[in-house]
């Protein structure tokens, strides 16, 4: 962890090119003083079936599991080619691969784990301010402003900040199809 630190910490401080990088994954500016709260946090009121079971509709996706990808024999192979040594260790693999990469250097006092990879809080926003139920009802009547508490709108744009031409592995991006497999909405009353 301490090498990974050391390493996130040069490629901070290396200027220009390197932070545009990384802030092209970075959450949208309106989130940026929220900070993440991890999915279990979620997990507690977003479970049940009669709201949608989002938690479960996750877990069973590809996105649960986007860390874990970082180690298989595929993902070490694909790193060699491009002189990498551990793809869970590289910044130019976890970007894309895990919520937490924002807060790295700093997440032994976060509440998220690089475990989960890519979880809630990389398409809805880093939930501290949003995860209320008060909160959370008001912006589904309307009553609150979503974006005013770092709640974001997941569309196409959102997706493209991982789904794109910088993925070693990337071959186009269908957003509807895409949707489609990970879709968890409520029923419908
Ligand atoms: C933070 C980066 C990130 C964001 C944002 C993101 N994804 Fe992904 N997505 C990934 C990664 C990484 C994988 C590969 C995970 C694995 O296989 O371990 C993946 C895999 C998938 C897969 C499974 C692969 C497939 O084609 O069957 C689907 C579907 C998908 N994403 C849809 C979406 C959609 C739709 C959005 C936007 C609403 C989205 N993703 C946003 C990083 C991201
Ligand atoms: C720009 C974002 C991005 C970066 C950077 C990135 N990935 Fe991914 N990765 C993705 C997405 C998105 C997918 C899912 C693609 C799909 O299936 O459509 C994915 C899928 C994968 C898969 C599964 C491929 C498969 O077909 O089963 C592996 C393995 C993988 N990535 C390894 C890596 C490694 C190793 C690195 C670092 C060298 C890396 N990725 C960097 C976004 C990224
Ligand atoms: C890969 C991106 C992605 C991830 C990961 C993700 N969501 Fe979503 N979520 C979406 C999209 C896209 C929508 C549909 C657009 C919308 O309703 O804003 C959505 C919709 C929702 C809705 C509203 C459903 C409705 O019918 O209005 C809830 C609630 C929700 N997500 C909760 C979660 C929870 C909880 C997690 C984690 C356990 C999660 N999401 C993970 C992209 C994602
Ligand atoms: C204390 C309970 C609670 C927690 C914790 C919680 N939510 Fe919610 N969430 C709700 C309730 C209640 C609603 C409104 C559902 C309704 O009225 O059908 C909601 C609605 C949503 C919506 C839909 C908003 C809209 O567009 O109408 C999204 C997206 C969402 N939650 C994501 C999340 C994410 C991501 C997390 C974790 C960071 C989270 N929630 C944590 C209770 C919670």
């Amino acid at each position: 962890m301490h090498r990974l630190n050391t390493l996130l910490h040069t490629l901070l401080i290396a200027g220009g090119a390197a932070l545009a990088g990384l802030s092209f994954v970075a959450p949208p500016a309106s989130a940026l003083e929220a900070s993440f709260v991890g999915a279990k946090k979620c997990k507690v009121c977003h479970k049940k079936e009669e709201v949608g079971n989002q938690y479960g509709h996750w877990q069973k996706s590809a996105h649960a599991h986007a860390y874990e990808t970082l180690a298989s024999d595929k993902a070490k192979e694909k790193a060699q080619t491009l002189g990498i040594d551990d793809p869970q260790k590289s910044p130019k693999c976890l970007k894309c691969h895990v919520t937490a990469f924002p807060v790295m250097d700093d997440l032994a006092n976060q509440k998220i784990t690089l475990e989960e990879g890519v979880s809630c809080e990389s398409c809805h926003g880093a939930g501290s301010l949003y995860k209320k139920k008060k909160t959370m009802k008001g912006i589904a009547e309307g009553k609150i402003d979503r974006a005013s508490v770092g709640l974001t709108k997941p569309d196409e744009a959102v997706c493209k900040r991982c789904h794109n031409q910088d993925n070693p592995f990337d071959n186009g991006f269908d957003f509807e199809a895409a949707y489609k497999k990970i879709a968890h909405e409520r029923p419908k009353k």
